[in-house]
């Protein structure tokens, strides 16, 4: 096999990889768009059909089987590359920000996690001395809370009411755990009775699992997690 052969087999599925790419970038505007559950499957199924069409082309191109016509059609990887990439830029800075809303979402996960999780050692083993860490773990993901949601506003689009009844929850859900984290971090510094505290600690945790489990059904498609 010579090189040119072996790196047109490993461009041309990279290439039909990469027109998959809109597959998430759509999900993105459909969200925007205030699309319900059924409508953003049916989008999707759609993109992914495409994508199956691309994929098979490919495969005729790589197996060097297909009708030459069919060959002259198809984009070259480099072109494809670079319109998947044109397809994916930002159009204003609200949209940007959105983008960015993945990225946030994981350090109020994180953070006010480990602050329960420190919590509840404290309860087992006073002696630990975890108070300051609560603290720090508490106002940390606090802060982070905040600038999700309101990033997650930003790739929702801003209504008050989503025909999608996931990213309604998401959306209500998220902006109550931005809210409910604030008050926590004021119980962290005040208050000198943790049981105000460890009862905020722990609705979060159950919260917040919820909020990344319905992030993922938006992102990754409903069922995501394959148990229904
Ligand atoms: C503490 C608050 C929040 C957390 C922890 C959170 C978490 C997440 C996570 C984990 C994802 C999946 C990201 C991925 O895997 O790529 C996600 C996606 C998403 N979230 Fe949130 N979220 C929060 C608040 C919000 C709010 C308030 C809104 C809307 C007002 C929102 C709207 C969205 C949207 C639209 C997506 C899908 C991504 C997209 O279409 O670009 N989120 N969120």
């Amino acid at each position: 096999m010579n090189r040119s052969t072996l790196l047109r087999q490993m461009l041309v599925p990279l290439a039909a990889l990469v027109l998959g790419m809109p597959v998430a970038v759509s999900a993105h505007e459909g969200h925007k768009e205030n699309k319900s559950d059924a409508e953003m499957a049916q989008m999707e199924s759609h993109d992914a059909a495409g994508e199956h069409d691309v994929q098979k082309e490919a495969s005729h191109v790589t197996n060097g089987d297909g009708p030459q016509e069919a060959v002259a059609e198809q984009p070259t990887p480099e072109q494809a590359l670079a319109a998947a990439i044109a397809e994916n830029r930002a159009t204003s800075a609200g949209d940007f920000l959105g983008r960015l809303h993945p990225i946030a979402a994981h350090f109020p996960i994180a953070l006010l996690l480990m602050a329960a999780l420190a919590e509840l050692l404290l309860i087992l083993r006073p002696s630990l001395a975890l108070e300051t860490t609560v603290r720090f773990l508490v106002a940390g993901g606090a802060g982070g809370a905040v600038i999700a949601a309101l990033l997650g506003w930003f790739a929702a689009g801003w209504r008050l009411s989503d025909k999608s009844q996931t990213l309604g929850l998401h959306r209500w859900n998220g902006t109550a755990i931005a809210g409910f984290a604030l008050v926590a971090t004021g119980l962290a510094f005040r208050s000198h009775n943790r049981t105000g505290l460890r009862f905020a600690l722990a609705v979060l945790a159950i919260a917040l699992v919820a909020q990344g489990y319905l992030g993922g059904e938006m992102v990754f498609g409903l069922n995501h997690l394959g148990i229904r």
